[in-house]
């Protein structure tokens, strides 16, 4: 049975759950190509997302429940108008040891000192390639600039940094030597993502070329050298350090879903659907049933009763939830 007695949050598989991914819109100033479509995206209502008043709502209720860390995704975090306000409101929340924000760092840079200010320890940042035509191909936006501009603002303000680049045949699989050459000089963690089926549109491969295993050995051709090293509790990246960089090396099998039997994780859409599990097609309306009057005892029970039916796997997850092969965009689920 799941519970969160003494503030300790359980799935009905006995693993804690201490940690929210919140995504507060589906807009993005970039269209990634593994993303959503180019053209043609359907954004959300406003009166369609959750208000800001409704997030702190929730997370306040999940963090009394057992939650300590959250991560602010998107869409893009920062196109939404009083986001600045509202993590300043979410950091001061106790209880709330970790927040994080995964953002594309097109208009981050000036908003970095305050992100310092307002006590955000880490940022992961999308970043697929070191090369501007390859950005553009891909994002289907030239904007690469001002995103090593944020990478650089945060690593001066020691805000820590994880690059997080999705690994994509035929499009820039050339560039993970540059990126693992990032780590020599600037004290970053360059994860490389197996690429999920998450694009919003229909497009669904069966067999993943550039999977965990794969990409390793790509690494290993331009640094033998590297060395595993341990991976923290609950992290879904097998890590890597090459001797002598200051950073390091990330692989995440996002696709493989090797890591979900130590998953401790759910997410809340833009719309305030809570999934247990990314590759969940389903979920619970929590916007609806804030918006119907539900006091908090409500609210918790029913999150409760959404972890009493968490996936063991996020195979069990796609394969119990998907009727088709059409998977959302990874804006409408928070990536
Ligand atoms: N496959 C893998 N990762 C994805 N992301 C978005 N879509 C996909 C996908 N189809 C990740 C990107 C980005 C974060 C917001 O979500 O790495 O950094
Ligand atoms: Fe925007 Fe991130 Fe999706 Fe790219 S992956 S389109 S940056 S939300």
């Amino acid at each position: 049975m799941p519970n969160y007695l003494c503030g300790v949050l359980k799935d009905n598989h006995g693993r804690i759950v201490n940690y929210l991914r919140l995504a507060v819109t589906d807009r993005c100033n970039l269209r990634c190509f593994y993303c959503m479509p180019e053209k043609g995206n359907n954004w959300l209502a406003r009166t369609e997302l959750l208000s800001w008043e409704e997030m702190l709502r929730l997370c306040r209720l999940t963090i009394g429940m057992g939650v300590n860390k959250i991560r602010i995704t998107g869409g893009e975090p920062f196109v939404r108008k009083g986001i600045m306000p509202f993590l300043s409101d979410l950091s001061g929340i106790k209880g709330l040891d970790n927040l994080t924000i995964t953002t594309n760092g097109v208009v981050t840079a000036p908003l970095v000192p305050e992100l310092k200010k307002i006590g955000i320890k880490a940022v992961n940042l999308s970043l697929d390639t070191l090369d501007r035509a390859r950005f553009q191909a891909i994002t289907h936006r030239d904007e690469f600039d001002k995103v090593i501009e944020t990478m650089h603002a945060l690593i001066s303000n020691g805000i820590d940094v994880k690059i997080n680049a999705v690994v994509m045949d035929g499009k820039n699989t050339q560039d993970i030597p540059a990126l693992v050459a990032l780590t020599k000089e600037l004290p970053v963690s360059v994860r490389f993502i197996e690429e999920m089926p998450f694009n919003g549109g229909g497009q669904h491969y069966q067999t993943l070329v550039w999977d965990h295993m794969q990409i390793l050995q790509t690494i290993k051709e331009s640094y033998p050298e590297i060395a595993k090293i341990p991976d923290p509790l609950y992290s879904t990246s097998y890590n890597y350090k090459i001797p002598g960089h200051k950073g390091d090396v990330g692989i995440i099998a996002a696709y493989t879903r090797s890591f979900c039997g130590t998953c401790n994780r759910i997410r809340l859409t833009p719309q305030g659907i809570l999934k247990t599990c990314l590759y969940d097609n389903g979920g619970t309306d929590f916007k609806h049933i804030i918006r119907s009057g539900a006091d908090d005892a409500i609210l918790s029970s029913a999150i409760v009763t959404a972890l009493s039916a968490k996936a063991i796997d996020g195979h069990e997850a796609e394969r119990t939830t998907y009727s088709s092969g059409a998977h959302q965009s990874m804006a409408m689920i928070g990536g």
